[in-house]
Protein backbone atom coordinates (compact mmCIF):
# COMPACT_ATOMS: atom_id res chain seq x y z
CA UNK A 1 0.00 0.00 0.00
CA UNK A 2 1.28 3.46 -0.75
CA UNK A 3 0.99 5.99 2.15
CA UNK A 4 -0.85 8.85 1.88
CA UNK A 5 0.84 12.39 1.42
CA UNK A 6 3.64 10.66 -0.33
CA UNK A 7 4.55 12.42 -3.77
CA UNK A 8 6.85 11.11 -6.62
CA UNK A 9 10.10 13.49 -6.61
CA UNK A 10 11.13 13.12 -10.40
CA UNK A 11 15.01 13.31 -10.57
CA UNK A 12 16.78 15.86 -12.49
CA UNK A 13 19.62 13.45 -13.70
CA UNK A 14 17.44 11.05 -15.92
CA UNK A 15 18.17 7.14 -16.58
CA UNK A 16 18.66 8.25 -19.84
CA UNK A 17 21.72 10.53 -19.00
CA UNK A 18 23.25 8.06 -16.94
CA UNK A 19 22.81 5.34 -19.72
CA UNK A 20 24.93 7.75 -22.31
CA UNK A 21 27.32 8.47 -19.69
CA UNK A 22 28.28 4.99 -19.05
CA UNK A 23 28.04 3.82 -22.88
CA UNK A 24 25.19 1.31 -22.42
CA UNK A 25 21.97 1.01 -21.61
CA UNK A 26 20.82 -0.78 -18.16
CA UNK A 27 19.13 -4.07 -16.91
CA UNK A 28 18.19 -6.16 -14.23
CA UNK A 29 19.59 -10.21 -15.36
CA UNK A 30 17.63 -11.96 -12.57
CA UNK A 31 19.11 -15.77 -12.49
CA UNK A 32 16.47 -17.93 -11.14
CA UNK A 33 17.19 -21.98 -9.67
CA UNK A 34 17.81 -24.25 -7.23
CA UNK A 35 20.61 -23.70 -4.42
CA UNK A 36 23.46 -25.11 -5.94
CA UNK A 37 22.81 -24.86 -9.44
CA UNK A 38 25.06 -22.54 -9.83
CA UNK A 39 23.22 -18.68 -10.07
CA UNK A 40 25.71 -17.35 -7.84
CA UNK A 41 29.13 -18.36 -9.39
CA UNK A 42 27.57 -17.34 -13.32
CA UNK A 43 26.38 -14.06 -11.69
CA UNK A 44 30.35 -13.20 -10.79
CA UNK A 45 31.75 -14.45 -13.51
CA UNK A 46 29.25 -12.50 -15.55
CA UNK A 47 29.97 -9.25 -13.58
CA UNK A 48 34.09 -10.34 -14.01
CA UNK A 49 33.43 -10.19 -17.62
CA UNK A 50 31.34 -7.26 -17.72
CA UNK A 51 33.98 -5.41 -15.53
CA UNK A 52 36.85 -6.26 -17.65
CA UNK A 53 34.36 -4.85 -20.64
CA UNK A 54 34.42 -1.80 -19.07
CA UNK A 55 30.78 -2.06 -18.43
CA UNK A 56 29.15 -1.05 -14.84
CA UNK A 57 27.72 -4.05 -13.52
CA UNK A 58 26.81 -4.78 -9.63
CA UNK A 59 25.41 -8.72 -8.42
CA UNK A 60 22.72 -9.15 -5.56
CA UNK A 61 23.12 -12.23 -3.96
CA UNK A 62 20.63 -14.06 -2.13
CA UNK A 63 23.00 -15.07 1.01
CA UNK A 64 24.62 -12.36 0.86
CA UNK A 65 21.27 -9.60 0.76
CA UNK A 66 20.39 -12.07 3.48
CA UNK A 67 23.01 -10.49 5.66
CA UNK A 68 21.95 -6.86 6.33
CA UNK A 69 18.51 -5.39 4.06
CA UNK A 70 17.04 -8.85 4.51
CA UNK A 71 18.88 -9.93 7.45
CA UNK A 72 15.22 -10.71 9.67
CA UNK A 73 13.51 -13.07 6.51
CA UNK A 74 13.41 -16.56 6.81
CA UNK A 75 12.28 -19.06 3.95
CA UNK A 76 8.98 -19.18 5.14
CA UNK A 77 7.02 -18.70 1.44
CA UNK A 78 5.84 -14.87 3.11
CA UNK A 79 9.22 -14.25 4.14
CA UNK A 80 10.41 -15.40 0.24
CA UNK A 81 8.11 -13.40 -1.18
CA UNK A 82 9.00 -9.99 0.65
CA UNK A 83 12.87 -10.98 0.20
CA UNK A 84 11.85 -11.12 -4.14
CA UNK A 85 9.91 -8.03 -3.89
CA UNK A 86 12.76 -5.86 -2.27
CA UNK A 87 15.26 -6.79 -4.59
CA UNK A 88 12.65 -6.18 -7.12
CA UNK A 89 12.48 -2.82 -6.05
CA UNK A 90 16.52 -2.51 -5.36
CA UNK A 91 17.59 -3.93 -8.70
CA UNK A 92 15.01 -1.64 -10.21
CA UNK A 93 17.30 1.12 -8.67
CA UNK A 94 20.09 -0.29 -9.83
CA UNK A 95 18.84 -0.11 -13.87
CA UNK A 96 17.50 3.33 -12.93
CA UNK A 97 20.71 3.63 -11.97
CA UNK A 98 22.19 2.94 -15.53
CA UNK A 99 23.98 -0.35 -14.24
CA UNK A 100 23.43 -3.76 -15.16
CA UNK A 101 22.18 -5.58 -12.14
CA UNK A 102 22.56 -9.45 -11.79
CA UNK A 103 20.43 -11.05 -9.04
CA UNK A 104 21.69 -14.59 -8.20
CA UNK A 105 18.32 -15.86 -5.97
CA UNK A 106 16.35 -18.50 -6.09
CA UNK A 107 12.84 -16.67 -6.09
CA UNK A 108 11.02 -20.09 -6.24
CA UNK A 109 7.77 -18.52 -7.49
CA UNK A 110 6.52 -17.88 -10.77
CA UNK A 111 3.84 -15.15 -9.66
CA UNK A 112 6.34 -13.30 -7.84
CA UNK A 113 9.00 -13.44 -10.55
CA UNK A 114 6.49 -11.91 -12.96
CA UNK A 115 5.65 -9.39 -10.70
CA UNK A 116 9.10 -8.18 -10.62
CA UNK A 117 9.63 -8.25 -14.28
CA UNK A 118 6.55 -5.99 -14.09
CA UNK A 119 7.68 -3.64 -12.53
CA UNK A 120 10.65 -2.92 -14.96
CA UNK A 121 10.38 -1.54 -18.34
CA UNK A 122 10.10 -3.79 -21.39
CA UNK A 123 13.46 -5.36 -22.59
CA UNK A 124 14.84 -4.06 -18.82
CA UNK A 125 14.06 -7.74 -17.39
CA UNK A 126 15.85 -10.35 -18.48
CA UNK A 127 14.92 -13.34 -16.48
CA UNK A 128 17.80 -16.37 -17.13
CA UNK A 129 17.22 -20.01 -15.97
CA UNK A 130 19.67 -21.73 -14.46
CA UNK A 131 18.49 -25.14 -15.29
CA UNK A 132 20.29 -28.03 -13.07
CA UNK A 133 18.56 -30.99 -12.07
CA UNK A 134 17.58 -31.40 -8.01
CA UNK A 135 19.41 -34.65 -7.81
CA UNK A 136 22.86 -32.73 -9.89
CA UNK A 137 22.35 -29.72 -6.90
CA UNK A 138 22.07 -32.36 -4.50
CA UNK A 139 24.88 -34.22 -5.62
CA UNK A 140 27.09 -30.88 -5.30
CA UNK A 141 25.83 -29.63 -1.97
CA UNK A 142 28.29 -27.31 -1.69
CA UNK A 143 26.58 -25.87 1.64
CA UNK A 144 25.88 -29.66 3.12
CA UNK A 145 22.41 -27.72 3.26
CA UNK A 146 20.99 -30.52 1.67
CA UNK A 147 22.17 -32.97 3.64
CA UNK A 148 20.71 -31.16 6.79
CA UNK A 149 17.18 -30.99 4.87
CA UNK A 150 17.35 -34.41 4.55
CA UNK A 151 17.93 -35.28 8.13
CA UNK A 152 15.06 -32.71 8.74
CA UNK A 153 17.54 -30.44 10.04
CA UNK A 154 16.87 -27.57 7.86
CA UNK A 155 12.64 -26.86 7.12
CA UNK A 156 11.54 -25.35 4.28
CA UNK A 157 14.68 -26.63 2.21
CA UNK A 158 13.58 -25.56 -1.67
CA UNK A 159 13.09 -28.83 -3.89
CA UNK A 160 13.13 -30.98 -0.47
CA UNK A 161 9.75 -29.74 1.59
CA UNK A 162 9.21 -26.25 -0.17
CA UNK A 163 8.24 -26.05 -4.13
CA UNK A 164 10.39 -23.83 -7.24
CA UNK A 165 8.34 -23.34 -9.87
CA UNK A 166 10.42 -23.20 -12.96
CA UNK A 167 10.15 -20.48 -15.45
CA UNK A 168 7.95 -21.58 -18.68
CA UNK A 169 8.88 -19.23 -20.93
CA UNK A 170 12.41 -17.64 -19.81
CA UNK A 171 14.79 -14.87 -21.58
CA UNK A 172 17.56 -17.70 -21.44
CA UNK A 173 17.92 -20.66 -20.51
CA UNK A 174 21.63 -21.93 -18.91
CA UNK A 175 21.89 -25.82 -18.33
CA UNK A 176 25.29 -26.16 -16.43
CA UNK A 177 25.65 -29.48 -17.09
CA UNK A 178 26.55 -28.36 -20.10
CA UNK A 179 27.81 -25.38 -19.86
CA UNK A 180 31.03 -24.48 -18.10
CA UNK A 181 31.04 -21.37 -16.32
CA UNK A 182 32.74 -18.86 -18.29
CA UNK A 183 30.78 -20.23 -21.35
CA UNK A 184 28.00 -19.52 -19.38
CA UNK A 185 29.07 -15.95 -18.92
CA UNK A 186 29.78 -15.76 -22.26
CA UNK A 187 26.20 -16.82 -23.71
CA UNK A 188 24.83 -13.63 -21.57
CA UNK A 189 27.13 -11.13 -22.64
CA UNK A 190 26.67 -12.20 -26.50
CA UNK A 191 22.36 -11.99 -25.67
CA UNK A 192 23.08 -8.17 -24.02
CA UNK A 193 25.13 -7.77 -27.67
CA UNK A 194 22.16 -8.94 -29.43
CA UNK A 195 19.87 -6.93 -27.84
CA UNK A 196 22.10 -4.01 -28.06
CA UNK A 197 22.37 -3.71 -24.39
CA UNK A 198 26.12 -3.50 -24.55
S1 LIG B 1 14.65 -17.19 -1.94
O1 LIG B 1 13.86 -18.44 -2.02
O2 LIG B 1 14.83 -16.57 -3.27
O3 LIG B 1 14.02 -16.24 -1.00
O4 LIG B 1 16.07 -17.62 -1.39
P1 LIG B 1 17.43 -16.78 -1.46
O5 LIG B 1 17.27 -15.42 -0.87
O6 LIG B 1 18.00 -16.87 -2.83
O7 LIG B 1 18.40 -17.58 -0.46
C1 LIG B 1 18.85 -18.86 -0.84
C2 LIG B 1 20.14 -19.20 -0.08
O8 LIG B 1 19.88 -19.39 1.30
C3 LIG B 1 20.44 -20.61 1.77
N1 LIG B 1 19.33 -21.32 2.44
C4 LIG B 1 18.22 -21.84 1.87
N2 LIG B 1 17.83 -21.96 0.59
C5 LIG B 1 16.61 -22.54 0.37
N3 LIG B 1 15.79 -23.00 1.32
C6 LIG B 1 16.17 -22.90 2.63
N4 LIG B 1 15.35 -23.34 3.57
C7 LIG B 1 17.42 -22.30 2.93
N5 LIG B 1 18.09 -22.05 4.10
C8 LIG B 1 19.24 -21.45 3.79
C9 LIG B 1 21.06 -21.32 0.63
O9 LIG B 1 22.46 -21.24 0.84
C10 LIG B 1 20.69 -20.50 -0.61
O10 LIG B 1 21.84 -20.15 -1.36
P2 LIG B 1 22.07 -20.57 -2.91
O11 LIG B 1 23.04 -19.54 -3.39
O12 LIG B 1 20.76 -20.48 -3.64
O13 LIG B 1 22.66 -21.90 -2.86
Amino acid sequence: MIQQNIVWHHTVIKKTDRQKLNNHKSCAIWFTGYSGSGKSTIANELDFQLYHLGIRSYVLDGDNVRHGLNKELGFSPKDRIENIRRVGEVAKLFVDSGQIVATAFISPYRQERNQVRNIFDEDEFIEVFINCPLDVCEMRDPKGLYQKARKGEIHDFTGIDSPYQAPIDPDLTINTEQYPVTKAANIIITYLKDKGII
